[in-house]
């Protein structure tokens, strides 16, 4: 996929709401985008706002589609993993079919993307960024699934880094605090408390961090990232 302009490309997951829709618009004056997301009617609108950016309408849960969609894409400057589900539950409460779900999307999905492009961000020395969570690195009563799977994300992170240092490519793990997003309000609603959007971090500051470690020059590796809520 050639770029006419020469502007880097990167991928964006997760860009139809949330986090991953702050990263698009802080990423869209410097690179071209790729719009991850299911909801194609969003990841449109999001794409008209937006120059040089295109919907990448897949579920990364269904390897065939994920396959046949990065299709054409030899070169890539930047992958941000920001697609993910948070369902809480105790592990009393918790099913097989949830810890599979959790893992299919946040552990399995980030892990087969970033090994199907591989061979365009070495192409690129390019920079892979995922939005893990404080939840990643403490997990707290009621959050074992979702904890577990964060916890695997950066121990994905970790080996990504390793492996791949001497390709050029830099592998960074963002892991914030509560964030005023959709995903936010479900996990109040499952731990029955008020929500207080004034408490939580704003997706434009997590997308803040993210730009800082696709920005980082050449000499400096950012491993990983951690934020908090300010008043918290
Ligand atoms: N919000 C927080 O407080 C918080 C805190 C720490 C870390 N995080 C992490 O940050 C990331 C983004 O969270 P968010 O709050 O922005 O979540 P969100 O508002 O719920 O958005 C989730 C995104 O993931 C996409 N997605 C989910 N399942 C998918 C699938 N099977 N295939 C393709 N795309 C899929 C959704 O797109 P479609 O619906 O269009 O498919 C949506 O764009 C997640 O990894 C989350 O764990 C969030």
């Amino acid at each position: 996929m050639t770029e006419p302009d020469g502007r880097p490309l990167a991928l964006v997951t997760g860009a139809s709401r949330g986090i991953g829709r702050a990263v698009a618009w802080a990423m869209a004056p410097s690179h071209d985008l790729l719009l991850g997301g299911r909801d194609t009617a969003a990841l449109e609108a999001l794409a008209t706002e937006l120059p040089g950016s295109r919907p990448w309408p897949v579920d990364l849960t269904d390897s065939a589609a994920v396959a046949a969609a990065v299709g054409g894409i030899e070169r890539l400057d930047v992958l941000v993993h920001s697609a993910g589900v948070g369902i809480l539950g105790t592990v009393a409460d918790t099913p097989a079919q949830t810890w599979r779900h959790q893992f299919e999307v946040n552990v399995v999905a980030v892990a087969e993307l970033t090994r199907l492009l591989l061979p365009a961000l070495r192409t690129a020395r390019g920079r892979v960024v995922m939005l893990n969570s404080g939840a990643g690195l403490n997990a707290r009563p009621g959050w074992a699934s979702y904890a577990a799977s964060k916890f695997a994300l950066r121990a994905f992170a970790d080996a990504l880094r390793a492996e791949e240092a001497e390709n050029g490519v830099r592998v960074t793990s963002v892991h914030p605090g509560r964030v005023d997003t959709e995903m936010q309000r479900a996990v109040v609603d499952q731990e029955g408390d008020v929500y207080r959007p004034e408490k939580y971090l704003r997706p434009e500051s997590v997308a803040g961090a993210v730009l800082l470690a696709v920005t980082a020059p050449e000499d400096a590796a950012l491993t990983d990232l951690v934020l908090r809520p300010a008043g918290s």
